[in-house]
């Protein structure tokens, strides 16, 4: 049974950065979140289709993140010492910074966005431009037959029927072989507040606890959890056919860390409901105070995230007057339901403003070390994650 905790407000498409022309047409939806009190999996009560969120024009590209294309870099490295797979097929390759560090005869890309499926095909990657499922899992066995290593980054969490995800990876999982992907953790966002990463994209917020449940309830079990600091805590899930191996000791830990915080309990969420009330009120007491006080204020990072906060505090242009971002799609664009004019950080002097808020706040060393100069010209970081906080 679904039960509802709380209530993000009317949303558009996070990743959806639009043009001034478009802005009638724009796509709203009520962004509830509740529980599952027989799975304990947390999910969105209204699913977006996914055709409106994962097409040609979707914006993100994972290569534009520098520290991500060292992340997947590096996994793709270790995944290679400890499992040594043939054949590796990656689910969501996006513009294939992971895939990149495998064999292109031995391996395959798994991606609907159209855009993206073009980079991995053009650099030699054979590429299936459409959605997981266990029919396309089907023709991929008969045309390539099954797969060692199938690996998925921010991307199960997206997909609405997690039943027939996992039930098309069983089938295309050699005996041996090694399921792995990373998904936002929902222990690290309820003990950090950041409700933000709750949204059209994130259907589902994993537990480990949940995961279990679905995984083996589709002839899967997980064998070894590694816990990881992207996208603001992570957890990296490894998983094998139900019938092989032993599980590790990581499952357990992290099983029993989540029980303890309580996330088999309704009243959790409530609490976590309850401080994201707070964190939104603080925030916009915190930026109309500041700019009643005549400073100025923009945002580094055109994320999904800061999609989410803007639209759910209500913050618009009359707060903040405009976001940075490197990634060339998204510039020149207007921020989802909000339009905040979204533009490359070359043009603008960030010390002509007084508060960054930061829409990347996952990146918040990275970007605090690229913008020594504004801090030492007297700026100020906002942040509203693990609480609305200003810092140097
Ligand atoms: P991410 O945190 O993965 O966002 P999302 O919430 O959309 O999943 O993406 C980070 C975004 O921030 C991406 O659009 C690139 C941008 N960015 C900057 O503009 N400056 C930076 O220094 C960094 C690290 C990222």
């Amino acid at each position: 049974m679904f039960k509802e905790f709380l209530d993000l407000g009317r949303q558009p498409i996070a990743n959806a950065f639009l043009k001034e022309e478009d802005f009638d047409d724009e796509f709203f939806f009520d962004l509830k979140v509740c529980w599952d009190t027989d799975t304990n999996l947390v999910s969105i009560k209204n699913f977006v289709e996914p055709e409106r969120i994962f097409n040609e024009d979707y914006p993100y590209h994972t290569s534009n993140s520098f520290p991500m294309v060292n992340h997947f870099k590096e996994t793709a490295e270790m995944l290679q010492m400890k499992f040594k797979p043939k054949k590796v097929l990656e689910i969501g390759s996006n513009d294939g910074p992971f895939i990149k560090n495998f064999d292109k005869q031995n391996s395959i890309c798994v991606e609907p966005c159209g855009n993206f499926a073009k980079i991995t095909e053009d650099l030699g990657y054979d590429t299936y431009s459409t959605f997981w499922t266990t029919d396309l899992a089907r023709d991929i066995i008969d045309q390539k037959g099954h797969m060692d290593l199938i690996y998925a980054a921010n991307c199960i969490c997206h997909i609405h029927d997690l039943d027939d995800a996992f039930n098309a990876v069983r089938e295309l999982l050699s005996p041996s072989g090694v399921f792995v992907f990373e998904d936002p953790s929902l222990l690290r966002i309820l003990e950090r507040g950041s409700y933000d990463q709750i949204y059209d994209e994130h259907p589902h917020v994993f537990s480990v606890i949940a995961l279990d449940n679905i995984l083996r309830r589709n002839g899967l079990k997980i064998f070894s959890v590694d816990n990881l600091f992207v996208h603001g805590g992570s957890n990296r899930i490894y998983a094998s056919h139900i019938d092989s191996g032993l599980v590790g000791d990581s499952v357990r830990q992290n099983i029993n860390e989540e029980m303890i915080f309580g996330l088999d309990n309704f009243q959790t969420y409530e609490i976590f409901a309850d401080r994201v009330k707070k964190s939104k009120d603080t925030l916009v007491r915190s930026l109309s105070n500041l700019r009643r006080n005549g400073k100025k204020i923009m945002c580094i990072g055109a994320t999904a995230k800061s999609t989410t906060v803007f639209n759910y505090c209500g913050i618009g242009t009359d707060l903040i007057d405009v976001i940075t971002d490197t990634t060339e799609a998204k510039q020149g664009m207007f921020s989802p339901g909000v339009h905040i004019p979204v533009v490359p950080r070359d043009s603008i002097n960030l010390n002509d403003y007084d508060y960054a808020f930061l829409g990347a706040w996952n990146f918040k060393e990275v970007i605090a070390d690229k913008e020594r100069e504004f801090v030492q010209n007297g700026g100020e970081f906002i942040t509203h994650v693990p609480q609305v906080m200003r810092f140097r």
